[in-house]
């Protein structure tokens, strides 16, 4: 579903794989790859959330921004085994030169979530969600900051 040119350029990170029993997945030769050098294939699903908390309600089912327990059973049911998962860089640098580990802890749930229920996460780190309240302090050079909210 996705081009393999974004995929390589975004990065695929498996959800949890020490955690987990999903395969670890490789890129050769324009496919995706298990350990046994199968062709794998990937349904999925985006979740971007570009406006705090950023990440998917988990303790509750909302028909517009929950990813709780009985999201991942549908998903599942529904045959999805993926998730573009977008990050917006100002979750992360909430300013210049600091970082939300609180935030990055709670991502890190949420894939640990994903991959226990079987669902790899294919990281959007979404670059280009400068609009709105969307400034990538570290990113760009100070006369480029004009108009961010720090
Ligand atoms: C879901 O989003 C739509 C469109 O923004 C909104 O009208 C609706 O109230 C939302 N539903 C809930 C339960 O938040
Ligand atoms: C950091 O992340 C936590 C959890 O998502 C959030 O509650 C908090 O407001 C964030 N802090 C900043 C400075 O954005």
């Amino acid at each position: 579903m996705f081009r393999t040119g974004l995929l390589i350029q975004l990065g695929i990170i498996s959800s949890a794989l020490a955690l987990t029993q999903l395969d670890p997945i490789s890129i050769s030769s324009g496919s995706f790859r298990d350990p046994q050098n199968r062709d794998r294939f990937f349904h999925g699903v985006a979740i971007s959330i570009q406006t705090p908390p950023y990440l998917p309600t988990t303790d509750h089912f909302d028909p517009n921004s929950s990813l709780s327990s009985s999201d991942l059973t549908n998903l599942i049911e529904w045959g999805f085994n993926l998730v573009r998962l977008t990050i917006p860089w100002e979750s992360i640098e909430t300013a210049p030169n600091q970082y939300n580990l609180t935030q990055i802890q709670e991502i890190e749930a949420l894939l640990n979530r994903m991959g226990e229920a079987g669902i790899y996460t294919l990281i959007d780190t979404h670059m280009d969600l400068l609009e709105g309240s969307g400034c990538v302090a570290g990113v760009l050079v100070k006369s480029e900051m004009q108009g961010c909210n720090y």
